[in-house]
């Protein structure tokens, strides 16, 4: 497969806030391409795959993490914080990608799960042995079970109590997940001081960014729930202020999966910054409620819950990724229609979420996956893919917890989907081949060779965000509607950012959830008289009337990103 030369951003190279306008792409090292015929994915395929990630316009990678590790939470159990997993290669290989994705303009985030280490971790081996050794106090221990009750347990389906005893120790240790991953003992200084010790060797080794995995959980106490505590926010001040001296233009993205207003407080105050990013887990599972309600309400609601960020800040958002599609900030009712409309077979579910992918959540419907996708490109932040979402895989709800979604990535309809040349029983995760996203129908070859796949659309739809600032760095302006299916915002851009001069621009955005065709009276009082161009094709729109109201029809399930230009006063 050979590509032809991308579009890049101008600046971004040399932006220090590059992740406010970046195309981000979750890519699992295990799941992507296989250089050497053992049957798991590694550094050598990922760094083959750099072209197509290139081609299809991809400014950051976030690497799911890939240390030394049992895999038994797929790699989130690291054993050891400074090597990489034989199977998956070699620090220089690592340090290969990290060289041959800055040619290709493309950054690389790590993930760091710092909360916790596996039990495999000499740390905790240590800690178990010998309570009175430097180890002794690295982890959460207790004569009692007791302690911390207010503490919610995550991994409803696997585990009874966040605390587990120890037979060589003798106390009981506390885990925020499973009770093979024991969480890091932060009130200990000798803790705090490991993980910048961590977190600066793989900035030294180039890495652009790091994904802070279950920030919440660090610290806990009798009083609170242990999620986003006080000493938890000083102790990422803390973190923020050394990247800021000592690796200016590295970025941090906090993975917090609570509401609204506890997320945005990862990103701390313009006087007292946290994480430069963070993800907007309260947006996306409305998206999912507002493609089944047919209904825009909710997302509106939240919309004006989490648009204001500090300056310099952004969301980073999804609509899936390597775990659930969780379901833990949605309202009981809601979270029920959810599993009606989305995993009405059991085996769909986890924990409280769905642990399916995109594609089949939809229904492979093009309309829906290009409303989905057409939404998370337009909605304040900077958008974070899953690899192969991009060409509408499947999963296979048959493997176990979140495999799910995490199988082989589908390059050709050839033996193991291209993705390994080993033996096909030999594959970390089977192929996907079920009646409708087989991996000889679903491929990226087959939708190269087709100009109008999921592929090329989706290629499209990120050129034409990059080429437009607004989406990453505009205001959003949620815009009055009379219909219940139809969700308009304006962003807006004034043009201070460092590489633009003084273009502004202005972009009406409107999707329709309905699932007939619908015509639609938007309020835009502040551009009366302006003229609507769309931006995919240059289509001339009708022009916003004298007195603010503009009338549109959406086809179903349709949208339309329309450039506003103000009639001169
Ligand atoms: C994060 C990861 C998830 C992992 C958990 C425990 O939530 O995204 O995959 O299981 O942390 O490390
Ligand atoms: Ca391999």
């Amino acid at each position: 497969m050979s590509f032809t030369a991308p579009i890049t951003l101008p600046g971004l190279a040399l932006d220090p806030q590059w992740y406010r306008r970046a195309v981000f792409y979750e890519v699992m090292v295990r799941c992507f391409a296989d250089s050497n015929g053992d049957g798991t994915g590694d550094l050598g395929g990922l760094i083959s795959k750099l072209d197509y990630l290139q081609w299809l316009g991809i400014d950051a990678l976030w690497l799911p993490p890939f240390y030394q590790s049992p895999l038994r939470d797929g790699g989130y159990d690291v054993s050891d914080f400074k090597a990489v997993l034989p199977e998956f290669g070699t620090l220089d290989e690592f340090r290969e990608l990290v060289t041959k994705a800055h040619e290709r303009n493309m950054r690389v985030i790590m993930d760091f799960p710092l909360n916790h280490t596996s039990d495999q971790h000499p740390w905790f081996q240590a800690s178990r042995e010998d309570p009175d050794g430097p180890y002794g106090d690295f982890y959460v221990w207790s004569d009692t079970d007791k302690k911390y009750e207010n503490i919610r347990v995550i991994f409803v389906d696997t585990e009874e109590s966040n605390w587990t005893f120890d037979p060589v120790r003798r106390q009981f240790f506390f885990h925020r997940f499973f009770s093979h991953q024991p969480d890091l003992n932060f009130e200990n200084p000798a803790v705090q001081d490991a993980i910048f010790d961590i977190i600066r060797f793989w900035f030294d080794m180039g890495v652009d960014g790091i994904r802070l995995d279950a920030i919440p959980y660090l610290f806990e106490s009798e009083e609170g729930n242990g999620e986003g505590e006080p000493p938890t926010h000083a102790y990422i001040q803390r973190l923020r202020r050394m990247v800021d001296d000592e690796y200016p233009g590295r970025m941090l993205v906090a993975e917090a999966n609570q509401w609204p207003r506890e997320v945005a407080a990862f990103f701390g105050t313009a006087e007292e910054p946290e994480c430069h990013m963070a993800f907007d887990f309260p947006v996306m599972p409305r998206i999912f409620y507002s493609l089944r309600s047919q209904t825009s309400g909710e997302l509106v609601k939240i919309l004006s819950e989490t648009t204001d960020v500090p300056p310099g800040a952004a969301w980073g958002v999804f609509l899936r990724n390597h775990d659930e599609l969780t379901l833990e900030m949605v309202s009981e009712e809601y979270r029920q229609a959810m599993y009606g409309w989305y995993a009405y077979d059991p085996r769909m579910r986890s924990n409280v979420g769905i642990r399916r992918r995109l594609a089949p959540l939809l229904d492979n419907s093009r309309a829906e996956l290009e409303l989905a996708h057409a939404l998370l490109f337009a909605l304040p932040g900077s958008p974070f893919l899953y690899y192969g979402d991009e060409i509408g895989m499947g999963d296979n709800i048959w493997l176990s917890d979140r495999d799910a979604s995490r199988t082989p990535m589908q390059w050709t309809p050839d033996r193991n989907a291209g993705f390994s040349s080993a033996d096909p029983g030999k594959l970390y995760l089977p192929v996907v081949q079920s009646l409708v996203y087989h991996y000889s129908l679903i491929n990226v070859e087959a939708q190269l060779a087709q100009s109008r796949s999921l592929l090329h659309w989706v290629r499209n739809v990120i050129h034409v965000r990059k080429a437009h600032p607004t989406f990453g760095l505009g205001s959003l302006q949620v815009q009055q509607t009379d219909h219940e299916s139809a969700l308009a915002f304006v962003r807006s851009y004034a043009g201070s950012g460092m590489h633009f001069g003084d273009q502004s621009e202005e972009i009406l955005c409107i999707f329709s959830f309905a699932h007939n065709p619908i015509s639609v009276t938007v309020q835009m009082p502040e551009h009366a008289g302006a003229s609507l161009t769309d931006l995919f094709g240059g289509g001339q729109f009708p022009s916003i009337a004298g007195d603010g109201v503009v009338t549109l029809t959406l086809g179903t399930q349709s949208f339309y990103w329309l450039k506003i230009t103000d009639r001169p006063a």
